[in-house]
């Protein structure tokens, strides 16, 4: 912990890491290493959270995000409540703001949103008293998976300033893309990207990122190597020629990364389409740390939980003894 001030402490919502200090971003992994350790009990149950309820509002399709939040929410002994789209009023036409004000009438405390819309995050923490989680809004932001992906480089290196980080794939169309970007260049990571020409945003280097044309590049010069899947769900052209086409070129595979250095990792933030952006030999290899994300994810949504509920990023080893 750099900081135990005011300065730490997230605001009502968290939307994006755009909006957030390095303290901040460094707090929230401090705060997230205590409650590693209660994912590793027999009883994965603390009663830090006991009397706040939290509504996960899942308005597009997720595996990782949707259950390691409600893992986080029940090992804080949360009371939670899950809606989709698909069995909700959504279906009949209602609006996000309207679903949220309907739930907030039941006297809710946070919201964890996904939505297919940009910006959707925000609208709703604009608009409603609850803390607002946005676990995924569009093309724009996906916080949560970047910090854990940010704890997962800090396990394995200690550090994440100074790491080189090449980004491999759809930065386009990937909110994951951009909440990386933002987090690893505030906590003094060096960013790349690598991709098609059609699937780099015009002007990303005034972000302060590198661009490389050859994913060998990209490979040879990095410490972690961030694959994305191509988000075939959200083009709607020819961005790429044909997916047998993309993994000859930009496909990670076991030959290629034979020009990296020993100790560089392979993140990536699932789900996998294996064959296309990476082979089976590199998910399941011993540069993978894929799976230790998914666990980070968990202990990295309670921190974000237990900082939003109030909690003091000091204090969260003391909170997290036994449930009585
Ligand atoms: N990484 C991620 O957001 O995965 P899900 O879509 O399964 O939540």
């Amino acid at each position: 912990m750099t900081d135990n001030g005011e300065g730490l402490r997230l605001g009502k919502d968290l939307v994006g890491l755009k909006d957030l200090s390095r303290e901040q971003i460094l707090g929230i992994l401090d705060t997230a290493e205590p409650f590693k350790e209660i994912s590793e009990r027999p009883i994965k149950k603390v009663p830090i959270l006991r009397g706040q309820t939290i509504v996960n509002l899942f308005m597009e399709p997720s595996t990782r995000t949707r259950i390691s939040f409600e893992f986080a929410e029940k090992r804080l002994s949360a009371d939670t409540v899950n809606i989709s789209s698909s069995g909700s009023s959504v279906q009949k036409g209602e609006s996000l703001v309207d679903t949220a004000r309907n739930l907030e009438a039941m006297r809710i405390h946070m919201v964890v949103v996904r939505h297919g819309s940009s910006g959707a995050a925000r609208f709703l923490a604009d608009r409603i008293p609850s803390n607002v989680i946005n676990a995924g809004d569009g093309q724009h932001a996906h916080p949560t998976q970047a910090l854990l992906d940010l704890l997962t480089i800090r396990d394995r290196f200690g550090d994440i300033e100074g790491r080189r980080v090449c980004i491999v794939g759809d930065i386009q169309h990937s909110r994951v893309a951009r909440s990386n970007i933002w987090g690893l260049l505030k906590c003094g990571a060096e960013v790349a990207v690598c991709g098609p020409k059609t699937l780099i945003p015009a002007g990303i280097e005034d972000l302060g990122v590198q661009v490389f044309g050859r994913v060998e590049e990209g490979i040879e010069w990095c410490d972690v190597l961030y694959v994305l899947r191509l988000q075939l769900e959200r083009m709607q052209g020819g961005y790429v020629p044909s997916l047998r086409e993309y993994n000859r070129v930009f496909g990670i595979s076991s030959s290629r990364l034979q020009q990296a250095a020993s100790d560089m990792i392979v993140l990536h933030p699932g789900p996998i389409n294996r064959g296309v952006e990476i082979d089976s030999a590199v998910a399941n290899g011993p540069r993978s740390v894929i799976l230790p994300q998914v666990t980070n994810g968990v202990a990295v949504r309670m921190a974000v939980l237990y900082l939003l509920a109030g909690g003091q990023p000091e204090f969260a080893e003391s909170a997290k003894g036994e449930d009585k």
